[in-house]
Protein backbone atom coordinates (compact mmCIF):
# COMPACT_ATOMS: atom_id res chain seq x y z
CA UNK A 1 0.00 0.00 0.00
CA UNK A 2 1.45 3.52 -1.29
CA UNK A 3 1.07 5.86 1.58
CA UNK A 4 1.52 9.79 0.35
CA UNK A 5 2.46 12.59 2.38
CA UNK A 6 1.38 15.60 0.96
CA UNK A 7 2.93 19.18 2.43
CA UNK A 8 0.02 21.56 3.35
CA UNK A 9 -0.29 25.31 5.31
CA UNK A 10 -2.48 25.16 8.42
CA UNK A 11 -5.50 26.48 8.36
CA UNK A 12 -6.42 29.47 11.48
CA UNK A 13 -9.75 28.28 11.69
CA UNK A 14 -10.00 24.65 12.97
CA UNK A 15 -11.09 25.25 16.39
CA UNK A 16 -13.76 22.71 17.22
CA UNK A 17 -17.07 24.82 18.69
CA UNK A 18 -19.87 23.13 20.85
CA UNK A 19 -20.35 20.10 18.78
CA UNK A 20 -17.24 19.64 16.71
CA UNK A 21 -15.73 21.63 13.42
CA UNK A 22 -18.43 22.65 11.08
CA UNK A 23 -18.26 24.93 8.34
CA UNK A 24 -20.29 25.66 5.07
CA UNK A 25 -19.58 22.70 2.67
CA UNK A 26 -18.05 25.48 0.03
CA UNK A 27 -15.46 25.97 2.84
CA UNK A 28 -14.55 22.02 4.41
CA UNK A 29 -14.48 21.61 0.47
CA UNK A 30 -11.50 23.60 -0.14
CA UNK A 31 -8.55 22.15 -1.24
CA UNK A 32 -6.46 20.35 1.86
CA UNK A 33 -9.37 21.61 4.45
CA UNK A 34 -10.67 18.19 5.42
CA UNK A 35 -7.38 16.73 4.78
CA UNK A 36 -5.86 19.11 7.44
CA UNK A 37 -8.43 18.88 9.77
CA UNK A 38 -8.40 14.68 10.14
CA UNK A 39 -4.32 14.58 9.87
CA UNK A 40 -4.86 17.14 13.39
CA UNK A 41 -7.46 15.21 15.14
CA UNK A 42 -4.78 11.86 14.06
CA UNK A 43 -2.03 13.97 15.65
CA UNK A 44 -3.80 14.73 18.92
CA UNK A 45 -5.30 11.40 19.73
CA UNK A 46 -3.24 9.29 18.01
CA UNK A 47 -0.92 6.37 17.36
CA UNK A 48 -4.13 4.95 15.99
CA UNK A 49 -1.81 1.66 14.56
CA UNK A 50 -3.87 -1.60 15.13
CA UNK A 51 -6.68 0.42 16.72
CA UNK A 52 -10.42 -0.09 16.57
CA UNK A 53 -12.22 3.37 14.71
CA UNK A 54 -16.07 3.43 14.18
CA UNK A 55 -16.87 6.03 11.35
CA UNK A 56 -19.80 7.20 9.96
CA UNK A 57 -22.33 10.06 9.66
CA UNK A 58 -25.67 11.67 9.01
CA UNK A 59 -25.94 11.35 4.87
CA UNK A 60 -26.05 15.30 4.44
CA UNK A 61 -24.13 16.22 1.35
CA UNK A 62 -20.47 15.23 1.20
CA UNK A 63 -20.63 12.41 3.42
CA UNK A 64 -19.65 9.89 1.25
CA UNK A 65 -16.79 12.05 0.05
CA UNK A 66 -15.28 12.49 3.51
CA UNK A 67 -16.65 8.57 4.63
CA UNK A 68 -13.66 7.85 1.79
CA UNK A 69 -10.77 10.62 2.94
CA UNK A 70 -10.92 9.45 6.06
CA UNK A 71 -10.77 5.40 5.32
CA UNK A 72 -7.51 6.16 3.44
CA UNK A 73 -6.20 8.58 6.08
CA UNK A 74 -7.02 5.80 8.63
CA UNK A 75 -5.47 3.73 6.17
CA UNK A 76 -1.72 5.77 6.38
CA UNK A 77 -1.79 5.70 9.80
CA UNK A 78 -2.10 1.97 9.43
CA UNK A 79 -5.71 1.73 11.75
CA UNK A 80 -5.96 -2.12 12.73
CA UNK A 81 -9.70 -1.58 12.00
CA UNK A 82 -12.54 0.39 11.27
CA UNK A 83 -16.74 -0.14 11.61
CA UNK A 84 -18.13 1.75 8.85
CA UNK A 85 -21.53 2.15 8.98
CA UNK A 86 -23.54 1.15 5.40
CA UNK A 87 -23.45 3.62 2.98
CA UNK A 88 -21.94 5.94 5.57
CA UNK A 89 -25.00 6.46 7.79
CA UNK A 90 -24.42 6.36 11.77
CA UNK A 91 -26.70 8.40 13.91
CA UNK A 92 -24.36 9.86 16.66
CA UNK A 93 -26.29 7.44 19.07
CA UNK A 94 -25.45 4.73 17.29
CA UNK A 95 -22.17 5.75 16.71
CA UNK A 96 -21.63 6.03 20.67
CA UNK A 97 -22.76 2.75 21.08
CA UNK A 98 -20.88 1.25 18.47
CA UNK A 99 -17.58 2.46 20.31
CA UNK A 100 -18.73 2.07 23.47
CA UNK A 101 -19.63 -1.88 22.39
CA UNK A 102 -16.71 -2.99 20.06
CA UNK A 103 -14.12 -1.07 22.81
CA UNK A 104 -13.26 0.99 20.06
CA UNK A 105 -10.36 4.01 20.03
CA UNK A 106 -12.40 6.33 19.43
CA UNK A 107 -14.78 6.95 16.21
CA UNK A 108 -15.14 9.90 13.43
CA UNK A 109 -18.80 11.16 13.03
CA UNK A 110 -19.61 13.37 9.91
CA UNK A 111 -22.24 15.66 10.62
CA UNK A 112 -22.86 19.49 11.46
CA UNK A 113 -26.60 17.95 13.27
CA UNK A 114 -29.25 20.28 13.15
CA UNK A 115 -27.68 22.73 10.86
CA UNK A 116 -28.84 22.38 7.01
CA UNK A 117 -27.19 20.30 4.39
CA UNK A 118 -27.21 20.41 0.84
CA UNK A 119 -24.32 21.89 -1.38
CA UNK A 120 -24.88 25.34 -0.06
CA UNK A 121 -25.45 23.65 3.75
CA UNK A 122 -23.26 22.93 6.22
CA UNK A 123 -21.09 20.15 7.30
CA UNK A 124 -19.13 18.83 10.27
CA UNK A 125 -16.27 16.21 11.61
CA UNK A 126 -16.47 15.04 15.35
CA UNK A 127 -14.68 13.60 17.08
CA UNK A 128 -15.46 10.79 19.97
CA UNK A 129 -13.31 9.10 22.83
CA UNK A 130 -13.35 5.48 23.32
CA UNK A 131 -16.07 6.11 25.93
CA UNK A 132 -18.14 6.89 23.08
CA UNK A 133 -18.67 10.53 24.10
CA UNK A 134 -17.50 13.73 21.97
CA UNK A 135 -13.55 14.34 22.78
CA UNK A 136 -13.28 16.66 25.99
CA UNK A 137 -11.89 20.22 25.83
CA UNK A 138 -8.45 19.27 26.49
CA UNK A 139 -8.70 17.43 23.37
CA UNK A 140 -10.55 19.76 21.07
CA UNK A 141 -7.99 22.56 21.89
CA UNK A 142 -4.96 19.66 21.26
CA UNK A 143 -6.58 19.24 18.11
CA UNK A 144 -7.04 23.20 17.32
CA UNK A 145 -3.30 23.49 18.06
CA UNK A 146 -2.15 20.25 15.92
CA UNK A 147 -4.10 22.04 13.15
CA UNK A 148 -2.25 25.56 13.68
CA UNK A 149 1.00 23.79 12.81
CA UNK A 150 0.48 21.29 10.40
CA UNK A 151 3.07 20.80 7.85
CA UNK A 152 1.72 17.76 5.88
CA UNK A 153 -1.16 15.10 5.82
CA UNK A 154 -0.72 11.36 5.07
CA UNK A 155 -3.15 9.28 3.00
CA UNK A 156 -3.10 5.81 1.17
CA UNK A 157 -2.86 5.36 -2.46
CA UNK A 158 -6.23 3.34 -3.06
CA UNK A 159 -9.71 2.79 -4.77
CA UNK A 160 -12.61 4.12 -3.35
CA UNK A 161 -14.20 1.56 -0.58
CA UNK A 162 -17.58 0.18 -1.79
CA UNK A 163 -19.19 1.06 1.01
CA UNK A 164 -22.59 0.33 0.27
CA UNK A 165 -22.27 -3.64 0.79
CA UNK A 166 -21.78 -5.00 4.04
CA UNK A 167 -18.81 -6.58 4.53
CA UNK A 168 -14.63 -6.94 5.17
CA UNK A 169 -12.21 -5.88 3.02
CA UNK A 170 -8.35 -5.31 4.19
CA UNK A 171 -6.53 -2.09 2.98
CA UNK A 172 -2.80 -2.06 3.43
CA UNK A 173 -2.90 -3.32 7.38
CA UNK A 174 -6.82 -1.83 8.03
CA UNK A 175 -9.55 -4.32 7.66
CA UNK A 176 -12.31 -1.95 6.80
CA UNK A 177 -15.80 -3.69 7.77
CA UNK A 178 -19.45 -2.13 6.25
CA UNK A 179 -21.42 -3.02 9.25
CA UNK A 180 -25.50 -2.88 9.18
CA UNK A 181 -25.84 0.83 10.48
CA UNK A 182 -28.84 0.13 12.71
CA UNK A 183 -29.08 -3.18 14.23
CA UNK A 184 -26.57 -2.79 17.02
CA UNK A 185 -28.68 0.57 18.26
CA UNK A 186 -31.72 -1.50 17.94
CA UNK A 187 -30.54 -4.17 20.02
CA UNK A 188 -29.64 -1.47 22.73
CA UNK A 189 -33.08 -0.43 23.07
CA UNK A 190 -34.40 -3.70 23.33
CA UNK A 191 -31.81 -4.25 26.37
CA UNK A 192 -32.95 -1.10 28.11
CA UNK A 193 -36.80 -1.23 27.13
CA UNK A 194 -39.16 -3.63 27.74
CA UNK A 195 -40.41 -4.11 23.88
CA UNK A 196 -42.97 -6.28 25.06
CA UNK A 197 -44.87 -4.23 27.11
CA UNK A 198 -44.33 -1.05 24.36
CA UNK A 199 -45.76 -3.81 21.92
CA UNK A 200 -48.80 -4.17 23.54
CA UNK A 201 -49.30 -0.56 24.36
CA UNK A 202 -48.57 0.10 20.52
CA UNK A 203 -51.18 -2.62 19.31
CA UNK A 204 -54.07 -1.58 22.01
CA UNK A 205 -53.53 2.28 22.53
CA UNK A 206 -54.99 4.30 25.10
CA UNK A 207 -58.05 2.16 24.88
CA UNK A 208 -56.21 -1.22 26.74
CA UNK A 209 -54.52 1.55 28.98
CA UNK A 210 -56.73 0.13 31.69
CA UNK A 211 -55.08 2.06 34.40
CA UNK A 212 -56.76 5.06 33.51
CA UNK A 213 -59.77 5.66 31.67
CA UNK A 214 -59.42 9.81 31.55
CA UNK A 215 -56.57 8.76 29.44
CA UNK A 216 -58.29 6.98 27.34
CA UNK A 217 -60.91 9.57 27.11
CA UNK A 218 -58.60 12.89 26.36
CA UNK A 219 -57.17 10.73 23.44
CA UNK A 220 -60.57 10.07 22.14
CA UNK A 221 -59.89 6.30 22.36
CA UNK A 222 -62.87 6.24 25.12
CA UNK A 223 -65.35 5.71 22.09
CA UNK A 224 -64.21 1.87 22.37
CA UNK A 225 -61.57 -0.42 21.42
CA UNK A 226 -62.06 0.46 17.90
CA UNK A 227 -59.39 3.11 18.60
CA UNK A 228 -57.42 1.01 16.49
CA UNK A 229 -53.91 0.93 18.49
CA UNK A 230 -51.65 4.14 19.87
CA UNK A 231 -51.48 6.67 16.65
CA UNK A 232 -47.77 7.97 16.41
CA UNK A 233 -46.57 9.64 13.73
CA UNK A 234 -42.55 10.24 14.08
CA UNK A 235 -41.27 12.44 11.68
CA UNK A 236 -37.66 11.59 10.81
CA UNK A 237 -37.11 15.13 9.00
CA UNK A 238 -35.19 12.99 5.84
CA UNK A 239 -32.37 12.73 8.16
CA UNK A 240 -30.49 9.80 9.49
CA UNK A 241 -33.18 8.38 12.08
CA UNK A 242 -34.94 7.16 9.40
CA UNK A 243 -34.10 3.71 8.97
CA UNK A 244 -33.75 3.48 13.04
CA UNK A 245 -37.08 4.81 13.10
CA UNK A 246 -38.55 2.21 10.62
CA UNK A 247 -36.93 -0.77 12.08
CA UNK A 248 -37.97 0.26 15.67
CA UNK A 249 -40.99 1.45 15.52
CA UNK A 250 -42.57 -0.24 12.46
CA UNK A 251 -40.88 -3.05 12.42
CA UNK A 252 -39.63 -4.11 16.38
CA UNK A 253 -42.88 -2.60 17.72
CA UNK A 254 -45.01 -3.16 15.01
CA UNK A 255 -46.73 0.04 14.70
CA UNK A 256 -48.59 0.83 11.00
CA UNK A 257 -46.29 1.71 8.23
CA UNK A 258 -46.51 5.26 7.81
CA UNK A 259 -45.86 6.25 11.37
CA UNK A 260 -42.57 6.91 10.38
CA UNK A 261 -42.06 9.79 8.05
CA UNK A 262 -39.87 11.34 5.99
CA UNK A 263 -38.01 8.13 6.39
CA UNK A 264 -35.33 7.88 4.12
CA UNK A 265 -31.90 10.28 4.42
CA UNK A 266 -31.39 12.81 1.65
CA UNK A 267 -28.22 14.49 1.16
CA UNK A 268 -29.95 18.06 1.66
CA UNK A 269 -32.51 16.51 3.81
CA UNK A 270 -35.00 17.69 1.33
CA UNK A 271 -34.19 20.93 1.70
CA UNK A 272 -35.88 21.43 5.22
CA UNK A 273 -34.01 22.56 8.23
CA UNK A 274 -33.59 19.03 9.86
CA UNK A 275 -34.16 20.82 13.55
CA UNK A 276 -37.01 19.12 15.38
CA UNK A 277 -38.72 21.94 16.88
CA UNK A 278 -42.33 23.59 16.48
CA UNK A 279 -40.98 26.02 13.62
CA UNK A 280 -39.34 23.13 11.57
CA UNK A 281 -41.36 20.05 12.46
CA UNK A 282 -44.76 22.57 11.83
CA UNK A 283 -46.42 20.22 10.27
CA UNK A 284 -46.12 17.48 12.46
CA UNK A 285 -47.19 19.94 15.17
CA UNK A 286 -50.47 20.93 13.68
CA UNK A 287 -50.78 17.14 12.68
CA UNK A 288 -50.94 16.21 16.35
CA UNK A 289 -52.76 18.79 17.30
CA UNK A 290 -55.75 18.57 15.13
CA UNK A 291 -58.37 16.07 16.72
CA UNK A 292 -58.00 13.38 14.49
CA UNK A 293 -54.62 13.33 14.16
CA UNK A 294 -52.43 11.38 16.26
CA UNK A 295 -52.09 11.01 19.76
CA UNK A 296 -48.28 11.36 20.16
CA UNK A 297 -46.00 13.06 17.47
CA UNK A 298 -41.81 12.97 17.95
CA UNK A 299 -38.66 13.95 15.44
CA UNK A 300 -35.15 13.84 15.93
CA UNK A 301 -32.16 16.38 13.63
CA UNK A 302 -30.42 15.62 10.93
CA UNK A 303 -28.27 13.22 12.98
CA UNK A 304 -30.25 11.46 15.59
CA UNK A 305 -29.61 12.91 18.91
CA UNK A 306 -32.39 15.92 19.58
CA UNK A 307 -36.05 14.57 19.77
CA UNK A 308 -39.36 16.64 19.88
CA UNK A 309 -42.17 15.35 21.94
CA UNK A 310 -45.41 16.25 21.43
CA UNK A 311 -48.83 15.14 22.83
CA UNK A 312 -52.57 16.44 21.98
CA UNK A 313 -52.45 19.11 23.59
CA UNK A 314 -49.96 19.18 24.91
CA UNK A 315 -46.03 20.80 23.42
CA UNK A 316 -43.34 19.32 26.15
CA UNK A 317 -40.54 21.92 26.80
CA UNK A 318 -37.37 19.57 26.44
CA UNK A 319 -36.53 21.20 29.53
CA UNK A 320 -39.64 20.13 31.07
CA UNK A 321 -39.37 16.62 28.97
CA UNK A 322 -35.62 16.40 31.36
CA UNK A 323 -37.22 16.51 34.76
CA UNK A 324 -40.39 14.07 33.63
CA UNK A 325 -38.51 11.67 32.41
CA UNK A 326 -36.55 11.92 35.91
CA UNK A 327 -39.54 11.85 37.88
CA UNK A 328 -40.92 8.37 36.10
CA UNK A 329 -37.77 6.53 35.48
CA UNK A 330 -38.25 3.72 37.88
CA UNK A 331 -41.54 2.78 35.36
CA UNK A 332 -38.35 1.59 32.52
CA UNK A 333 -36.97 -1.94 32.60
CA UNK A 334 -33.04 -0.33 32.90
CA UNK A 335 -33.73 2.25 35.68
CA UNK A 336 -36.24 0.61 37.59
CA UNK A 337 -33.68 0.69 40.61
CA UNK A 338 -33.24 4.43 40.47
CA UNK A 339 -31.16 7.48 39.27
CA UNK A 340 -27.42 8.05 40.16
CA UNK A 341 -28.11 11.65 39.42
CA UNK A 342 -29.11 14.30 36.78
CA UNK A 343 -27.36 16.68 35.07
CA UNK A 344 -28.30 20.07 32.76
CA UNK A 345 -26.28 22.41 30.92
CA UNK A 346 -26.47 25.45 32.69
CA UNK A 347 -28.95 27.46 30.95
CA UNK A 348 -31.42 24.37 30.81
CA UNK A 349 -35.03 25.10 32.91
CA UNK A 350 -34.43 24.26 36.39
CA UNK A 351 -37.39 21.69 36.46
CA UNK A 352 -35.30 18.74 36.84
CA UNK A 353 -33.17 20.29 40.05
CA UNK A 354 -36.58 20.32 41.87
CA UNK A 355 -37.00 16.36 40.87
CA UNK A 356 -33.20 15.81 41.88
CA UNK A 357 -33.83 17.53 45.25
CA UNK A 358 -37.56 15.48 45.86
CA UNK A 359 -35.99 12.12 45.03
CA UNK A 360 -32.47 13.20 46.95
CA UNK A 361 -30.63 12.90 43.92
CA UNK A 362 -27.31 14.97 43.15
CA UNK A 363 -27.77 17.77 40.12
CA UNK A 364 -25.05 19.27 38.01
CA UNK A 365 -24.93 22.11 36.24
CA UNK A 366 -22.56 21.71 33.52
CA UNK A 367 -21.65 24.52 30.41
CA UNK A 368 -23.49 24.08 26.87
CA UNK A 369 -22.57 20.94 24.94
CA UNK A 370 -22.90 16.95 25.66
CA UNK A 371 -18.98 17.02 26.17
CA UNK A 372 -19.24 18.11 29.58
CA UNK A 373 -21.63 15.28 30.71
CA UNK A 374 -19.02 12.60 30.01
CA UNK A 375 -16.83 13.11 32.66
CA UNK A 376 -19.95 12.83 35.19
CA UNK A 377 -21.21 9.71 33.04
CA UNK A 378 -18.26 8.13 33.35
CA UNK A 379 -17.87 8.09 36.83
CA UNK A 380 -21.47 7.01 37.95
CA UNK A 381 -22.38 10.71 39.27
CA UNK A 382 -25.47 10.78 37.09
CA UNK A 383 -27.36 8.86 34.58
CA UNK A 384 -29.55 11.13 32.85
CA UNK A 385 -28.85 14.16 31.24
CA UNK A 386 -30.49 17.31 29.27
CA UNK A 387 -30.50 20.46 27.71
CA UNK A 388 -32.96 22.98 26.60
CA UNK A 389 -32.17 22.60 22.61
CA UNK A 390 -34.39 19.35 22.63
CA UNK A 391 -31.66 16.83 24.04
CA UNK A 392 -32.00 14.21 26.42
CA UNK A 393 -30.55 11.14 27.10
CA UNK A 394 -29.17 8.66 29.63
CA UNK A 395 -25.75 6.88 30.68
CA UNK A 396 -26.63 4.51 27.95
CA UNK A 397 -24.44 6.11 25.86
CA UNK A 398 -22.12 9.59 26.26
CA UNK A 399 -24.34 11.44 23.25
CA UNK A 400 -28.10 12.65 23.72
CA UNK A 401 -30.26 10.34 22.05
CA UNK A 402 -33.50 10.83 20.32
CA UNK A 403 -34.67 7.46 20.03
CA UNK A 404 -33.92 6.72 23.52
CA UNK A 405 -36.04 9.95 24.51
CA UNK A 406 -39.01 8.51 22.68
CA UNK A 407 -39.28 5.29 23.85
CA UNK A 408 -39.06 6.57 27.24
CA UNK A 409 -41.94 8.48 26.53
CA UNK A 410 -43.90 5.72 25.15
CA UNK A 411 -42.83 3.20 27.99
CA UNK A 412 -44.08 5.67 30.26
CA UNK A 413 -47.37 5.90 28.54
CA UNK A 414 -47.35 2.24 28.60
CA UNK A 415 -46.50 1.66 32.07
CA UNK A 416 -48.99 4.73 33.38
CA UNK A 417 -51.94 5.21 30.55
CA UNK A 418 -51.54 8.35 30.95
CA UNK A 419 -51.51 10.74 27.97
CA UNK A 420 -48.20 13.52 27.32
CA UNK A 421 -50.72 16.23 28.10
CA UNK A 422 -51.90 14.25 31.73
CA UNK A 423 -48.74 13.47 32.19
CA UNK A 424 -46.88 17.23 32.06
CA UNK A 425 -49.62 18.57 33.86
CA UNK A 426 -49.72 16.45 36.54
CA UNK A 427 -45.42 16.86 37.05
CA UNK A 428 -46.77 20.93 37.03
CA UNK A 429 -49.26 20.38 39.75
CA UNK A 430 -46.88 18.73 42.29
CA UNK A 431 -43.60 20.58 40.93
CA UNK A 432 -44.39 23.94 39.82
CA UNK A 433 -44.12 24.94 35.97
CA UNK A 434 -40.95 26.40 34.98
CA UNK A 435 -41.85 28.72 31.85
CA UNK A 436 -39.43 28.51 29.25
CA UNK A 437 -38.62 30.33 26.18
CA UNK A 438 -35.54 30.80 24.23
CA UNK A 439 -34.66 34.12 21.61
CA UNK A 440 -32.12 33.64 19.46
CA UNK A 441 -30.94 36.50 17.34
CA UNK A 442 -29.04 34.64 14.43
CA UNK A 443 -26.68 35.98 11.91
CA UNK A 444 -25.64 39.00 14.02
CA UNK A 445 -22.56 41.05 13.47
CA UNK A 446 -19.66 38.81 15.61
CA UNK A 447 -18.32 42.15 16.72
CA UNK A 448 -21.10 43.84 18.08
CA UNK A 449 -22.18 40.33 19.82
CA UNK A 450 -18.98 39.86 21.49
CA UNK A 451 -19.19 43.46 22.82
CA UNK A 452 -22.65 43.39 24.28
CA UNK A 453 -21.02 40.33 26.28
CA UNK A 454 -17.99 41.80 27.37
CA UNK A 455 -20.06 44.76 28.70
CA UNK A 456 -22.60 42.86 30.25
CA UNK A 457 -19.68 41.07 31.97
CA UNK A 458 -17.88 44.04 33.22
CA UNK A 459 -21.44 45.51 34.78
CA UNK A 460 -21.88 42.30 36.04
CA UNK A 461 -21.34 43.47 39.91
CA UNK A 462 -22.87 46.44 39.60
CA UNK A 463 -26.44 44.79 38.53
CA UNK A 464 -26.30 42.78 41.81
CA UNK A 465 -28.82 44.34 44.42
CA UNK A 466 -30.56 46.18 41.81
CA UNK A 467 -34.42 46.67 42.03
CA UNK A 468 -35.74 46.82 38.22
CA UNK A 469 -39.31 46.50 36.43
CA UNK A 470 -40.64 44.91 40.16
CA UNK A 471 -37.21 42.15 40.05
CA UNK A 472 -35.02 42.14 42.16
CA UNK A 473 -31.78 40.99 40.47
CA UNK A 474 -30.12 38.86 43.61
CA UNK A 475 -27.35 37.44 41.70
CA UNK A 476 -25.25 38.49 38.30
CA UNK A 477 -22.28 36.09 37.46
CA UNK A 478 -20.31 34.24 34.45
CA UNK A 479 -20.83 31.09 34.41
CA UNK A 480 -17.62 28.94 34.73
CA UNK A 481 -17.73 25.10 35.57
CA UNK A 482 -15.74 23.41 37.64
CA UNK A 483 -15.75 19.45 36.58
CA UNK A 484 -16.34 17.61 39.63
CA UNK A 485 -14.40 14.90 38.47
CA UNK A 486 -11.26 16.11 35.86
CA UNK A 487 -10.99 19.26 38.25
CA UNK A 488 -10.85 21.62 34.79
CA UNK A 489 -12.46 24.97 35.04
CA UNK A 490 -14.42 25.88 31.62
CA UNK A 491 -14.68 29.93 32.00
CA UNK A 492 -17.26 32.10 30.44
CA UNK A 493 -19.86 29.57 29.33
CA UNK A 494 -22.70 32.19 29.75
CA UNK A 495 -24.00 35.52 31.57
CA UNK A 496 -26.79 34.85 34.11
CA UNK A 497 -29.40 37.28 36.36
CA UNK A 498 -31.32 35.41 38.71
CA UNK A 499 -34.23 37.68 40.18
CA UNK A 500 -36.55 37.35 43.16
CA UNK A 501 -39.61 39.78 43.13
CA UNK A 502 -38.87 42.72 44.39
CA UNK A 503 -40.08 42.74 48.03
CA UNK A 504 -40.32 39.05 47.91
CA UNK A 505 -37.30 36.89 49.21
CA UNK A 506 -35.67 34.11 46.49
CA UNK A 507 -38.35 32.06 46.76
CA UNK A 508 -41.54 34.58 46.44
CA UNK A 509 -42.76 34.76 49.82
CA UNK A 510 -43.89 38.04 50.49
CA UNK A 511 -43.14 40.09 53.53
CA UNK A 512 -39.35 39.22 54.10
CA UNK A 513 -36.11 41.08 53.36
CA UNK A 514 -35.28 40.75 50.08
CA UNK A 515 -32.17 40.53 48.41
CA UNK A 516 -28.69 39.04 49.16
CA UNK A 517 -29.00 37.73 52.33
CA UNK A 518 -32.20 35.93 51.90
CA UNK A 519 -31.07 33.74 49.58
CA UNK A 520 -27.40 32.67 51.28
CA UNK A 521 -26.80 29.24 50.41
CA UNK A 522 -29.89 28.88 48.66
CA UNK A 523 -30.31 26.27 45.19
CA UNK A 524 -30.67 28.32 41.80
CA UNK A 525 -33.79 26.57 40.92
CA UNK A 526 -35.37 28.70 44.21
CA UNK A 527 -35.09 32.27 42.46
CA UNK A 528 -38.54 32.97 40.81
CA UNK A 529 -37.16 33.98 37.38
CA UNK A 530 -33.87 33.95 35.14
CA UNK A 531 -32.20 35.07 32.05
CA UNK A 532 -28.90 33.91 30.04
CA UNK A 533 -26.98 35.52 27.50
CA UNK A 534 -24.83 33.18 25.90
CA UNK A 535 -22.77 33.09 22.49
CA UNK A 536 -23.59 30.48 20.48
CA UNK A 537 -20.61 27.53 19.44
CA UNK A 538 -22.33 26.00 16.14
CA UNK A 539 -23.07 28.34 14.06
CA UNK A 540 -20.78 28.71 10.77
CA UNK A 541 -22.13 32.38 9.82
CA UNK A 542 -21.72 35.50 11.73
CA UNK A 543 -22.93 35.08 15.54
CA UNK A 544 -25.84 33.89 16.84
CA UNK A 545 -26.95 35.00 20.44
CA UNK A 546 -29.18 33.53 22.70
CA UNK A 547 -31.25 34.84 25.61
CA UNK A 548 -32.59 31.96 27.95
CA UNK A 549 -35.37 33.29 30.08
CA UNK A 550 -37.10 31.10 32.77
CA UNK A 551 -40.08 31.97 35.37
CA UNK A 552 -41.35 29.78 37.91
CA UNK A 553 -44.59 29.62 38.79
CA UNK A 554 -45.62 27.24 41.65
CA UNK A 555 -49.55 28.23 41.85
CA UNK A 556 -51.70 25.74 39.73
CA UNK A 557 -54.25 27.84 38.52
CA UNK A 558 -51.38 29.81 37.10
CA UNK A 559 -50.16 27.23 35.31
CA UNK A 560 -51.80 27.02 31.86
CA UNK A 561 -50.51 30.82 30.44
CA UNK A 562 -49.47 31.27 27.41
CA UNK A 563 -45.42 30.82 27.52
CA UNK A 564 -44.25 33.47 25.99
CA UNK A 565 -46.91 36.26 27.23
CA UNK A 566 -45.28 34.98 30.73
CA UNK A 567 -41.83 35.68 29.59
CA UNK A 568 -42.53 38.70 27.71
CA UNK A 569 -41.56 41.00 30.91
CA UNK A 570 -38.11 39.43 31.35
CA UNK A 571 -37.31 39.68 28.08
CA UNK A 572 -38.01 43.16 28.06
CA UNK A 573 -35.53 43.75 31.23
CA UNK A 574 -33.10 41.33 29.82
CA UNK A 575 -32.97 43.74 26.99
CA UNK A 576 -33.20 47.06 29.42
CA UNK A 577 -29.99 45.86 30.54
CA UNK A 578 -27.99 44.35 27.63
CA UNK A 579 -29.47 47.21 24.95
CA UNK A 580 -29.18 44.09 22.69
CA UNK A 581 -31.82 45.12 20.25
CA UNK A 582 -30.48 48.15 20.01
CA UNK A 583 -27.04 47.34 19.24
CA UNK A 584 -27.60 44.38 17.11
CA UNK A 585 -30.37 46.66 15.22
CA UNK A 586 -32.91 43.92 15.56
CA UNK A 587 -36.39 45.01 16.60
CA UNK A 588 -37.10 40.93 17.52
CA UNK A 589 -35.27 37.75 17.61
CA UNK A 590 -34.88 35.53 14.46
CA UNK A 591 -36.03 32.71 16.06
CA UNK A 592 -38.39 32.13 19.63
CA UNK A 593 -37.79 28.39 20.41
C1 LIG B 1 -26.35 24.11 20.44
C2 LIG B 1 -27.17 23.92 21.69
C3 LIG B 1 -26.46 22.97 22.63
C4 LIG B 1 -26.15 21.66 21.91
C5 LIG B 1 -25.41 21.93 20.64
C6 LIG B 1 -25.20 20.67 19.82
O1 LIG B 1 -25.12 24.70 20.77
O2 LIG B 1 -27.40 25.14 22.33
O3 LIG B 1 -27.27 22.76 23.75
O4 LIG B 1 -25.40 20.82 22.74
O5 LIG B 1 -26.13 22.86 19.84
O6 LIG B 1 -26.40 20.04 19.49
P1 LIG B 1 -24.83 26.28 20.65
O7 LIG B 1 -25.14 26.66 19.23
O8 LIG B 1 -25.78 26.96 21.58
O9 LIG B 1 -23.40 26.43 21.04
ZN1 LIG C 1 -27.76 16.65 16.48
Amino acid sequence: MQIKTVTTTPFDDQNPGTSGLRKKVALFARPHYAENFIQAVFNAVGPMQGKLLVLGGDGRYYNREIIQLVLKMAVAQNVGKILLGQSGILSTPATSHIIRKYQAYGGFILSASHNCGGVDGDFGIKYNMDNGGPAPEKVTQAIFTESKKLTAYHIAVMDDVNIDRQGRSQCGETIIEVIDSVRDYADMMEDLFDFAVLRRFCAQGFAAGVKNGAAAKANGAGKGEAAGGFRFCFDAMNAVTGPYAHEIFEHRLGLPKGTVIRGTPLPDFGKIHPDPNRIYAADLCRAVMAPDGPDFGAASDGDGDRNLIIGKGMFVAPSDSLAILAANATLVKAYKTGLRGIARSMPTGMAADRVAARLGLPLFETPTGWKFFGNLLDSGAVTFCGEESFGTGSSHVREKDGIWAVLMWLNIMAATGKTVKQLVEEHWALYGRNYYTRYDYEGVESNAADKIMADLRAGLAAYEGQEMDGWEIVKADDFAYHDPVDKSVSRHQGIRFLLAKAGDNAKGEKGQKSGREAVKGDKDANYAARFVFRLSGTGTQGATLRLYLEYYEADYDRQNRDVQEVLAPLARLADKISGLQARLQRNRPSMIV
